[in-house]
């Protein structure tokens, strides 16, 4: 499974780029907002960090506006992926998008049906939102379930981008599920590594070793 990290947090991009484990980002109109930076300037200094896709956003909420924002999005850098909401509007940029071979991420995908569509339109990727699911009460882990017997049956390669993930525990679930990437905050990553058995287990190590003088 890929993981991508959500933020537009440059500092924090980079140093969890150090680790080797990242092979994307997604960004959204919050978190690029929540940056502070503006836009382009971002997404650039972004995709200078991953060598895999960025996903960028476009506003606008038209077809021909979102194409003309798409293009001018892809053109920052050749691994920009452009994001486009699921909407008819959307779908259709998407085609139009993705046949020029600019890659597309499909963003609010909350339903089975939504996310065929957006394989049909030619997405590289779809963006099931799993916390916003279960803060409804509908298991938004279902639904990446769903997505991957669909685009599994026949055999869609537009890549499941498990987003909206607010705990380790949606990163293992999403796993087993056979979600292609996960993309998640900064906090979320970091916390994929914790056990307090671990914790606990290095500690005696360290201090049987010091008791007995052990050098390596
Ligand atoms: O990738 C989408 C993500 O940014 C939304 O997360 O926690 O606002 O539902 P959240």
């Amino acid at each position: 499974m890929k993981f991508f990290v959500d933020t537009a947090d440059t500092k924090d991009i980079a140093e969890l780029a150090e680790t080797g484990l990242i092979d994307g980002v997604t960004t959204n109109p919050s978190l690029i907002a929540k940056s502070g930076r503006p836009f382009a300037e971002v997404i650039k200094e972004i995709c200078g960090l991953v060598p895999g896709p960025v996903s960028a956003e476009v506003v606008a909420i038209d077809t021909e506006g979102m194409v003309s924002e798409g293009r001018k999005l892809a053109r920052i850098a050749e691994n920009v992926a452009v994001k486009l909401p699921l909407t008819w509007d959307g779908l259709k940029a998407c085609r139009t998008l993705s046949d020029e071979g600019t890659a597309v991420n499909v963003t609010l995908c909350f339903s089975a049906n939504q996310a065929l569509l957006a394989a049909k339109a030619g997405a590289a990727f779809i963006s099931p939102f799993i916390g916003r699911l279960d803060d409804i009460n509908v298991d938004g882990m279902e639904l990446i379930s769903d997505i991957r017997q669909i685009y599994d049956n026949y055999l869609f390669d537009t890549e499941i981008l498990a987003a909206s993930i607010r705990t380790p525990n949606h990163v293992k679930l999403c796993a087993l599920a056979g979600a292609d990437v996960a993309t998640m905050p900064p906090s979320v990553i970091k916390a994929l590594a914790n056990h307090p058995l671990t914790d606990k287990g290095l500690e005696a190590f360290l201090a049987d070793a010091k008791k007995a003088g052990i050098k390596v």
